[in-house]
């Protein structure tokens, strides 16, 4: 479980808002997957997590875009690399690997935290305003 801190703000009201969602969403997901026993509600939930990342990731890609952001393709592979991991997981479990999920939350939480606090914040001076 995150809670949400004001060390992960970017002061972007935009951007704030959806990282918000976001770990929300990832709250729920790990609460679900750790009480529920059931495989389709525990899917949904990661789907709509997985959904939204994309959403979220997307909508950074493209004002980064426009802002002609210098760090673009670093940030852009880093969001893949996440994608694709979450992608991966997903498959495992869908083909009846359980644990496959497990393993993933640890990841998916350290990640966000970690990518909003060392990448995110350094796109603040180029993007600020964008949004
Ligand atoms: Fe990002």
């Amino acid at each position: 479980m995150i809670d949400w801190n004001e060390n992960y703000e970017l002061k972007i009201e935009k951007v704030d808002k959806q990282h918000k969602y976001l770990i929300q969403l990832l709250n729920e997901f790990k609460e679900v997957f750790e009480t529920v026993s059931d495989k389709n509600v525990i899917e949904t939930l990661f789907l709509n997590l997985i959904n939204y990342c994309n959403y979220h990731f997307e909508n950074e890609e493209m004002v980064m875009q426009e802002c002609n952001y210098p760090d673009f393709d670093k940030h852009r592979t880093e969001h893949d690399i996440f994608f694709n991991n979450l992608e991966r997981a997903k498959l495992e479990y869908l083909n009846g690997n359980d644990s496959a999920l497990s393993y993933l939350i640890e990841y998916i939480e350290i990640w966000i935290i970690d990518h909003i606090i060392m990448e995110d914040k350094k796109y603040i001076p180029e993007l600020a305003g964008k949004f």
